[in-house]
């Protein structure tokens, strides 16, 4: 038998027990008549004191052992004469019997500890021992934790967990596929799946009313914090149901996990229609711990002589509360901050509400103060306030100023990660159009159903019309996103002919799922969450990747692996593939 008892399980009613441990060096203390060994393993870290009474031989071993090593002990469970109250099993320790080395260690690259002294890219060549803090564990813990927890949610709410298939065609989500090659059907190829989009159409087609999986996801676009090239989701479907069952059904969920994982009562979850979103938060993932909303000045700013406005589409900015005071300096890195090419800003104006109620701003030449306190009225400010401002074209210039509110959001510690904020965003457009394509594209995805009363809009006006899409939004992060799907093949097929499909490539591509329409498909919707992002929001993390046992790097690599990497001239011979080099 390894072990009796785990490294974390024994306390002070244990003391004059013999047991057994086994587990990971942590560290030895070496106090000349006395050596002390942490013993680590998942549950915790136990004390074990060699003494004078302990035996030569358990001596001679002790003193081959190092960090990492794993062991066995065996000994008697004592009380300890100076107590650590900071772990549960800091009033106890070991007087060590016996003890076996079950595994040599190399010294590891990095210390195994909460503040760990290894670098990203160290910690993720190693994951396995980075894997071995307890810090990482609890993560992966917490995942394990939320995965059991969502599964019996929607177990007990009537789903059937279904696998789909991970080697299909294309599927249309937006990002590029990771294609695989068919040895055995010559130059065809799989594509891994961007979700289980229209298998889960299927299976509502096919009766089962209510689906999910917690399922593998593939997509090939440029990464972040909150985006892997596989990742995770909880993903769902229902027949029978309007937009209303599903964000009934899934603020369920949400209020379940957040109840049962973090003992947290969320009730609220207020819908704003995606125009809003974007008109007061300048992003259609609004983070509403603060509000901050964004002004438009357009009406008012515009014909003062000062060319920048009078030339905008739209002028509009923020208001940060008590921050009058902030110095040159202070305004330049603003300023500067917006001017990076990943906010893509001209400039930055800025007026402040002086304590006494006078104004002065980065426009005084062209502004009385009469004009400023207008604008100051707009946006409801007081004294002691600041005003940033931005103008340009309106799509640009909400989205900088939704960055600039985030970032100030943040320098003025109004974004709490403790404190939840959920919400819906609810009536999408249902296509955007791309400069690139010269086509519109679909804003979620080819399945959605447009608004019934907007119908009539898909050939006057495409771009109004509005689709029951909705997206959960939590904290500024896109949570999960889903839609009430077309269940009607006529309508369907008008969808690609706007998305730019020819009826053959429509029929090529999709003709399957027209063709099941065929046969009796019942109104259906669904919903998927990112179950990575639910994870690192729960944990207060800003990146996924300390939710996932084995993330990808930035640029896509597994660096513990090493892959992705080259296959052998035969594999490619067998597949009928050959390495093209591209020339620069
Ligand atoms: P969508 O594309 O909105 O919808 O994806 C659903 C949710 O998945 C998460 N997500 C990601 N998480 C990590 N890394 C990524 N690269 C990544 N991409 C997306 C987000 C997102 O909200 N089939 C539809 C759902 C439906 O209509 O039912 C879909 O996949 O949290």
């Amino acid at each position: 038998m390894y072990r009796t008892h785990t490294c974390g399980e024994l306390r002070i009613e244990d003391v004059g027990q013999e047991v057994t441990l086994s587990g990971w060096v942590q560290r030895i203390r070496d106090l000349g008549g006395m050596s002390f060994i942490d013993l680590r393993d998942r549950y915790g870290i136990t004390q074990i004191v060699a003494n004078e009474g302990t035996s030569e031989k358990v001596v001679t071993t002790l003193s081959k052992i190092g960090r990492e090593f794993v062991i066995q002990v065996n000994g008697v469970v004592k009380e300890r004469s100076s107590k650590n109250k900071n772990i549960p099993t800091g009033e106890i320790e070991i007087e060590i019997k016996g003890l076996t080395i079950l595994s040599k260690a190399s010294l590891p690259p990095f210390t195994i500890k909460d503040d760990t002294d290894g670098g990203d890219e160290l910690r993720m060549k190693y994951r396995y021992l980075d894997l071995r803090r307890k810090v990482v564990q609890e993560n992966l813990i917490l995942r394990a934790k939320m995965a059991h927890t969502t599964r019996s949610y929607l177990n007990s709410q009537e789903f059937i967990e279904t696998e789909t298939p991970v080697l299909i065609n294309s599927t249309p989500e937006g990002a590029r596929d990771f294609i695989v090659p068919s040895r055995i059907n010559p130059g065809k190829f799989y594509a891994l799946p961007q979700s289980p989009q229209v298998f889960k159409q299927l299976l509502m087609i096919a009766g089962f009313d209510r689906y999910y999986q917690i399922v593998k996801c593939f997509r090939d676009e440029d990464l972040r914090a909150d985006r892997q090239p596989e990742f995770t989701q909880i993903d769902c479907e229902m027949s029978f149901v309007e937009q209303e069952d599903i964000l009934d059904t899934f603020e369920g969920l949400t209020k379940h996990l957040f109840k049962e994982i973090k003992g947290i009562e969320v009730t609220e979850f207020p819908r704003i229609p995606y125009s809003e979103a974007i008109e007061k938060y300048g992003s259609d993932k609004p983070d509403t711990r603060f509000d901050m909303l964004i002004h438009e000045l357009t009406g008012i700013a515009k014909g003062n002589g000062f060319v920048v406005f009078d030339s905008a589409d739209y002028i509009g900015g923020i208001c940060a509360q008590g921050c009058a005071g902030y110095s040159r300096k202070q305004l330049d890195q603003l300023a500067n901050w917006v001017k990076r090419p990943q906010i893509g800003a001209k400039g930055l104006i800025y007026v402040k509400y002086n304590t006494d109620g006078s104004f002065k701003s980065s426009v005084d030449k062209f502004y009385s103060q009469d004009d400023l306190k207008k604008w100051a009225e707009k946006f409801n400010a007081r004294p002691g306030d600041l005003l940033l401002v931005m103008s340009g074209n309106d799509s640009h210039t909400l989205k900088a100023l939704g960055e600039l509110r985030l970032k100030m959001g943040g320098q003025l510690n109004l974004r709490n990660n403790n404190e939840f904020k959920p919400l819906w965003v609810i009536d999408f457009p249902l296509l955007e159009w791309d400069k690139e394509s010269g086509r519109y594209h679909a804003m979620h995805h080819p399945f959605t159903s447009p608004k019934p009363e907007d119908i009539p809009l898909l050939d006057s006006a495409p771009e109004k019309v509005r689709a029951n899409a909705y997206d959960l939004v939590i904290n500024g992060v896109e949570i999960g996103g889903g839609s009430v799907r077309i269940f009607d093949s006529a309508l369907q097929a008008k969808m690609f002919g706007k998305l730019g499909f020819t009826t053959e490539q429509a029929q090529a591509q999709f003709g399957f799922l027209m063709n099941a329409f065929k046969y009796g498909a019942p109104p259906h919707a669904g919903i998927a969450f990112g179950f990575d992002r639910l994870v690192s929001l729960f944990a207060g993390l800003d990146s996924i990747r300390d939710v996932i046992a084995f993330p990808k790097n930035n640029a896509g690599r597994d660096v513990m692996i090493d892959s992705p990497s080259e296959v052998t001239k035969e594999q490619l011979d067998e597949l009928g593939l050959r390495i093209i080099q591209k020339e620069d």
